[in-house]
């Protein structure tokens, strides 16, 4: 029976100390020339020292021109090699290893970020969320060839900064969801119709990123099991894709769930949601498989890595609120957090800001954490109203992620 706090080799070799992953949380702490902060340095600086095995950064975007969110990091280029070099070795103390996410958002860039977004095809967004978006245009077959590099570009230079690996984000509604997707992805040309033309942007970015980075660099892949709306990316989809990224050698697999329109299976609902199909997963592949949404107790974590459910337990929330949970877990001192639904008093209020306040109370106790000011626990949910608002004015009204 495997233990939640034995290592793990990535079959390159790659060792990982336990089975604690940090799930990506976009702290949204890049400065507004999108370059990471000391605050967003020192904040790994604690996650590594809290003794976290593997260490999934918040979205880096690729392309400066499409951004998910305000406060996003981008890397095109070498131009802030220094300050990635300081990031990816906050994030190496303590022997813990950092992985880059990589992402483009597609149609999920706020209409504040974005006049006109691009994706698959020109289909808008849906749900209670879209009028925050544009209507996005479908990208020419030279701009997906365009995007490819950028993601390869992005995965170089977190290599040459001394990150451990990199994370290709198809998770969630973005770009490489929306291409995996038949609701989002209409096109008729190679990129489009079949799963493995659908598939073919993920397949491009994944090839191209292993010849450049080399056999022993791992590159991880986030991916939902399903998005849950009928004619959408199925799970018999998610299966195939997966195998075929395994076949390809993906080095590490992270099963997830939801997006923008479905925003409350993000892991959100109660329990361990992906877990029964993370299971079937790690069945049918030869790469580890983590599995990220709704861990709360330490004997669920325990558990999914015993009965070898999962080899890696993604925690996002509970991690930013206890930024040292895996060595709490360790000396028996962590048992089980309990995630609050903040709330403003005002049911109506509630029902308008419960997304934004949702994210925003775990972007502030992440300021919190980086500043070394203690996290704050609590079901009101007007100090996180407060903090969002007086960071981006009006426009924090705007939904940037579910
Ligand atoms: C503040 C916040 C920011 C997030 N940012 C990202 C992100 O950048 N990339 C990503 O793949 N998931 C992101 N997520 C989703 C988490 O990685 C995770 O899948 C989800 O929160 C469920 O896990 P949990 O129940 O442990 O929180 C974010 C979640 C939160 C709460």
């Amino acid at each position: 029976m495997t233990n939640i706090l034995e290592e793990l080799q990535l079959p390159n070799g790659t060792t990982i100390k336990n089975r604690f992953m940090k799930a990506a949380t976009s702290e949204t702490m890049g400065d507004k020339n999108y370059r990471p902060t000391a605050e967003l340095i020192n904040l790994y600086k604690v996650w590594a020292d809290g003794g976290t095995g593997l260490i999934i950064t918040g979205n880096v975007m690729v392309d400066q021109t499409a951004r998910g969110e305000f406060g996003n990091v981008v890397v095109e280029d070498t131009q802030n090699i220094e300050l990635l070099k300081q990031w990816a070795k906050a994030g190496t103390q303590n022997g813990a290893k950092i992985f880059m996410q990589l992402n483009h958002p597609g149609k999920q860039s706020p209409k504040t970020i974005s006049k006109q977004p691009v994706s698959a095809s020109a289909v808008p967004m849906e749900g209670s969320n879209s009028f925050a978006f544009n209507t996005p245009r479908a990208l020419t077959n030279n701009e997906i060839k365009t995007i490819v590099q950028k993601f390869i570009n992005a995965a170089v230079v977190a290599k040459e900064a001394g990150f451990s690996g990199v994370e290709i984000h198809a998770a969630h509604g973005y770009l490489l969801s929306q291409f995996l997707s038949p609701h989002d992805n209409q096109r008729v040309d190679e990129y489009g119709g079949s799963l493995e033309n659908r598939m073919r942007l993920l397949v491009e970015i994944y090839t191209g990123m292993r010849e450049k980075l080399g056999s022993d660099f791992p590159i991880a892949l986030k991916i939902n099991s399903s998005d849950l709306r009928s004619g959408g990316f199925s799970e018999e989809d998610s299966l195939k894709v997966i195998q075929k990224m395994d076949q390809l050698g993906i080095d590490l697999i992270e099963i997830s769930g939801g997006n923008y329109e479905k925003p409350t299976v993000q892991g959100i609902g109660k329990g361990a949601f992906f877990i029964d199909y993370a299971a079937k997963v790690k069945q049918s592949v030869k790469a580890p498989v983590a599995v990220t949404g709704g861990f709360s107790t330490a004997n669920g974590m325990s558990k999914a890595i015993e009965n070898n459910e999962a080899d890696f337990i993604g925690l996002a929330r509970p991690i930013v609120l206890i930024p040292d949970l895996p060595n709490q877990f360790e000396v028996g001192n962590f048992t089980a957090i309990q995630l609050h639904h903040l709330s403003t008093g005002l049911k109506g209020l509630d029902k308008k800001v419960g997304s934004l306040v949702g994210l925003s109370y775990y972007q502030q106790q992440m300021f919190r954490v980086a500043k070394q000011l203690p996290v704050q626990i609590t079901e009101n949910a007007w100090s996180s109203l407060g903090f969002a608002v007086k960071r981006q004015g009006l426009s924090a009204f705007i939904p940037q992620r579910g």
